[in-house]
């Protein structure tokens, strides 16, 4: 099996990078093609084995599935170049979340399936949100979850939930990061403790919590009332995040939800622009 990646920059070097270390994917079962090609000329320095395309129609050609890295103003691109080429057998899985499968299917002639990954699948960890186009037979489901279980645990969600499975997903590695480190600045600034000791503590705390919440069998629930014991130091604490908070979060889907909403349009117009603007009879 060949597994082509078009567009190796943050997240599509990132899979890449994991699939070959999780012992998945040998470096010589890896082509890939991106717009500045030192992106890629580096990663095959760095894995002796991963082919380098000339082009991402190459990548497509050699490929059995093709993982599409981009960014969803770049799809446009991509698509026109690479539709003439894709055989019907061709997995093609975006990894964005405002193209739709629907988008594709009536792009490209092949299957399509949409998998969302997030920055922690580079440690083998963490959810990939699977979504499948009509085209996906029972053995392709398979053969892309059996490969992204190498890096992750896959996740099958309905594509009407992809900005919210995702912001929590793959936007959340982000969201927490800030507020560890929000809680950081303000711990070295009030107490002068050490950065980099309270770096070390906090990130310790985020993995036990992670494997209480995933291995421990503790739920959300479970885990605040074992810590915040009545009356005690977490609770009083606890007390102060939930006024502050309040509402927070509804403001947090809104944007995100916003901002998808304008990039779908934006991905629309590119895609079908003519077709959008012509009058319907
Ligand atoms: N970052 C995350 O945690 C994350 C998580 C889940 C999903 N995603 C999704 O993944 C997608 C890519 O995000 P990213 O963070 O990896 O962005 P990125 O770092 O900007 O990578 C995009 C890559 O695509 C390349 N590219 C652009 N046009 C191309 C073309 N026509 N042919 C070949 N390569 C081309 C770019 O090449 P250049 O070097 O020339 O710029 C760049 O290396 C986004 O849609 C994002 O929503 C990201």
């Amino acid at each position: 099996m060949k597994v082509g990646f078009i567009g190796t920059g943050s997240m599509g070097s990132t899979i890449i990078e994991a699939l070959i270390q999780s012992g998945a994917l040998e470096p010589s079962q890896l082509i890939a093609s991106n717009r500045t090609r030192n992106k890629v000329q580096q990663l095959a320095a760095q894995y002796p084995g991963l082919q380098l395309a000339s082009c991402n129609v190459e990548t497509v050609q050699e490929s059995d599935i093709v993982f599409l890295c981009v960014k969803p103003s770049e799809f446009k691109a991509v698509l026109n170049e690479i539709a003439q080429y894709v055989k019907p057998s061709l997995i093609v899985v975006s990894i964005t979340s405002p193209v739709l499968i629907s988008h594709l299917e009536r792009q490209l002639s092949c299957k399509i399936a949409k998998i969302i990954p997030s920055v922690t699948n580079y440690v083998w960890s963490g959810a990939s949100l699977c979504m499948y186009g009509s085209r996906i037979q029972t053995e392709d489901r398979l053969l892309l979850e059996q490969l992204m279980m190498s890096i992750s645990r896959p996740v099958q969600v309905s594509e009407q939930y992809t900005r919210i499975t995702s912001d929590i997903s793959s936007c959340g590695p982000a969201f927490i990061a800030f507020f560890a480190q929000k809680w950081i600045e303000a711990a070295v600034e009030v107490t002068g403790i050490e950065r980099n000791e309270a770096e070390r503590l906090a990130s310790e705390m985020l993995l036990g919590t992670g494997k209480l919440l995933t291995e421990g069998g503790f739920s959300l629930e479970h885990l605040r009332q074992r810590v915040a014991v009545p009356g005690g130091i977490t609770a009083e604490a606890l007390r102060l995040l939930d006024g502050e908070l309040d509402g927070v979060f509804q403001q947090l889907i809104q944007v995100t939800h916003a901002k998808y909403e304008e990039d779908l349009h934006k991905v629309e117009s590119q895609l079908f622009g003519e077709e959008l603007n012509r009058p319907q009879c």
